[in-house]
């Protein structure tokens, strides 16, 4: 079946492909000639991953789905968590990770953990998957492998940071990955 994957970041549709059965044709917004930007203005990451599955499926009325994934730590009571990527203000994941660091300088509690959400329309129907990662957020960034807020996260039962693992050790773990994964179990048992 052809599938589109609404979202504009092309190493996510790589990533996603590579794992996905031949069964299934993944199209990017590229590929079906989308190119404006869909606004995020959901306030939970069901929200927005709906807004982005629901505008390709109105224009296009073919089978798709949208991903939407935040950080949430405890201490900060969830926050960054549906503003990950613009938590600072600025977009810049250094200036979020300082931010981060700062706000949770005095507390002790460290854990946060990753979440992805899919959103899925099939035959005009929604559905949701999603998958979460949990660890803890370290004092000070280490590794430059990945993105956002992976330098200072620890997923449990590992000692390097997302940042310090490579990519194929990390989407092994990944949030991303567990969704994908829910998301391949889901379109099989249709
Ligand atoms: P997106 O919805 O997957 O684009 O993620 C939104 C924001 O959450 C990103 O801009 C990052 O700040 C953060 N984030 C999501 N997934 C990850 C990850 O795997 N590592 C580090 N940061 C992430």
């Amino acid at each position: 079946m052809e599938l589109i994957f609404a979202s504009h970041n092309e190493n996510k549709v790589k990533e996603i492909r590579s794992v996905l059965p031949d069964s299934i044709q993944l199209l990017s917004l590229n590929d079906i000639g989308f190119h404006q930007e869909i606004e995020e203005t959901g306030s939970t990451l069901e929200e927005n991953s709906k807004i982005k599955a629901e505008t390709i499926y109105k224009e296009t009325g073919k089978n798709v789905f949208a991903d939407d994934s935040g950080l949430f730590v405890e201490a900060l009571n969830g926050d960054p968590g549906v503003f990950s990527s613009r938590y600072a203000g600025t977009g810049n994941s250094e200036d979020n990770i300082k931010k981060l660091l700062n706000e949770l300088n005095s507390k002790e509690i460290r854990k946060a953990y990753f979440q992805s959400v899919f959103c899925i329309i099939i035959d005009g129907e929604i559905h949701y998957v999603s998958g979460e990662v949990h660890g803890e957020i370290i004092n000070e960034p280490r590794g430059n492998q990945g993105f956002g807020y992976d330098p200072i996260f620890v997923a449990d039962g590992h000692e390097k940071t997302f940042g310090e693992l490579d990519p194929a050790q990390k989407n092994q773990i990944s949030h991303r990955f567990k969704a994908v994964q829910k998301l391949i179990n889901f379109i099989g048992n249709l």
